[in-house]
């Protein structure tokens, strides 16, 4: 039974998922969240479908103990190959939601036709979901997929805004795949960590696409219409659990969410 008063379950493999905790947060102050980071299993990328799968059933399965009336796939690559899998696997304990469904939302919303570049990670990227996702809502948007493997482990080693972060980007954005281009998804959560650092490349003259916000919208309207948001904020911290301890982690939830946080070890697999 989905209570309002319970919390949102949010996962990613490591901090990027940070990035749409954050919106939600700011979104839903109410609302409790509890964050669950696969850093022991990361980059999932890089993974098979069938392992990523194994991993996101096991987070479910936290996040449903913790009974969680939302699972929020906070991560481009899970959501690629296992949001039905979840969806079915949580039946009508929570609602599923992922990160992808809200960007070509907006994308086929905003942008009627021309070409849109896609990075993301190689799961994400050889999935083919974003291109039949878009082909279905706008069959006139080119969409133009570019895998960009080095984004990820840059990020989760904090390099930022420096010398090696804008040549990798740099690198990547060249590729004649992104030429022309009207619009940008990124296609990791991940990549808002390094959002400014693409527009600077765009100077400002692309449509560079987040998720983050998006995600948090769709998911507080649909908390509103089921009648699910948190009536008064609880008085019970939100919760980070992570597969693997990790500075990186710590110092980025740290720095998102200012407040006291909670973070605990809690591995998958023992
Ligand atoms: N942030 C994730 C994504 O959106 C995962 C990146 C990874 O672990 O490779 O795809």
């Amino acid at each position: 039974m989905k209570q309002a008063d319970t919390p949102i379950g949010i996962f990613d493999s490591g901090i990027g998922g940070l990035t749409v905790a954050k919106a939600v947060k700011d979104k839903l102050p109410n609302e409790r969240i509890v964050y669950f980071g696969d850093t022991a299993h990361l980059p999932y990328g890089d993974k098979s479908e069938a392992a990523i799968q194994a991993y996101c059933v096991k987070i479910a399965d936290v996040l449903l103990q913790k009974r969680c009336k939302i699972i929020l796939i906070a991560c481009n690559s899970a959501s690629s190959v296992a949001f039905d899998l979840l969806k079915e696997y949580a039946g009508n304990s929570a609602k599923v939601i992922n990160v992808i469904d809200p960007m070509i939302k907006y994308v086929s919303e905003k942008h009627s036709s021309g070409k849109i570049g896609l990075i993301g990670t190689k799961r994400t990227v050889l999935s083919g979901v974003y291109k039949d996702k878009l082909f279905n809502r706008s069959p006139n948007l080119l969409l133009s997929p570019l895998a960009t493997p080095l984004l990820v482990p840059m990020i989760e080693e904090g390099y930022l805004n420096n010398k090696i972060s804008h040549n990798i980007i740099e690198d990547y954005l060249s590729d004649e795949k992104l030429t022309g281009i009207s619009g940008l998804i990124l296609g990791c959560t991940h990549y808002p960590l390094v959002k400014d650092e693409i527009s600077n490349y765009y100077d400002g003259k692309v449509d560079v696409i987040d998720s983050a916000e998006r995600v948090a919208s769709e998911l507080a309207l649909y908390l509103e219409q089921e009648n699910m948001l948190a009536k008064n904020s609880s008085s019970e911290l939100d919760e980070f659990l992570i597969s693997d301890y990790t500075d990186s982690f710590a110092r980025t939830a740290q720095m998102f969410f200012q407040d006291e946080i909670s973070i605990s070890h809690y591995p998958l697999w023992e």
